[in-house]
């Protein structure tokens, strides 16, 4: 069961100033994927970096490049972080006109699609989506910043979604996002998730040894 679980640290939490560098001990300390959060100022209050710098993290490492995009509108942006090399583009239904046309736009791609629900979206939303995406990332903080607190009624939806996934016999990750830590990990993990997030924990625990707790996230 752990073995199928992988840990995609956000770097959001990592020293700007070294983005490469810190993207290189992740990858030594057994990252399955590097999470990059991509926001705004519009769709979020919060804003970070944007295709240029991830086409020069690029080189950096050969792992998955989990691309979280907290932008609105998302379309025109699509191809850019494609070509900056993200491999998993996910996006929220709210920034976009045409969930389809989005799905559509990174399968031309040929990256996979991921759809992201905030805290209060409902499954609704994406529900008639579900046999186009790969990957659906549940968010137990408010999307905006890191080092938030996990907010335990998002588990229900997880639980729904597990349960949708199964009856459907569909093949969709899902991916938790927001306050993760060594205790709700367990719960996030029963209810059905396959990815984790994290940033604070990840980069600040056990004085920020990466290995130990990318290793603690995966085996609790
Ligand atoms: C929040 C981001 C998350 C967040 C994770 O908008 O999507 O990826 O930074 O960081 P922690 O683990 O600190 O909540
Ligand atoms: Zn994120």
């Amino acid at each position: 069961m752990n073995s199928t679980i992988k840990i995609s640290p956000s770097i959001l939490s990592a020293d700007f100033s070294k983005l490469g560098e810190e993207i290189v001990s992740l990858d030594k300390a057994g990252a399955d994927y590097i999470h990059v959060d991509v926001m705004d100022g519009h769709f979020v209050p919060n804003i970070t970096i944007g295709p240029e710098v991830i086409k020069k993290l690029r080189p950096f490492t050969k792992k998955t490049f989990d691309v979280h995009l907290m932008i609105s509108p998302v379309n025109k942006y699509i191809e850019a972080f494609s070509e900056a090399g993200a491999d998993i583009i996910t996006f929220h239904p709210e920034a976009t006109k045409d969930i389809s046309e989005t799905i559509n736009l990174i399968k031309r791609q040929n990256k996979k699609v991921g759809i992201s629900l905030k805290p209060k979206s409902s499954i609704d939303l994406i529900k008639n989506h579900l046999e186009m995406i790969d990957l659906i990332l549940i968010m137990s903080v408010e999307p905006g910043f890191g080092g938030q607190k996990f907010m335990p009624e998002v588990i229900d939806k997880l639980k729904s979604l597990k349960k949708i996934i199964s009856e459907k016999k569909l093949k969709i990750d899902l991916e938790i996002d927001g306050g993760i830590n060594f205790e709700n990990c367990k719960l996030a993990k029963n209810a059905g998730a396959n990815i984790l997030v994290s940033g604070s924990t990840i980069f600040k625990e056990n004085n920020g040894d990466l290995k130990k707790n990318i290793n603690l996230l995966r085996t609790n």
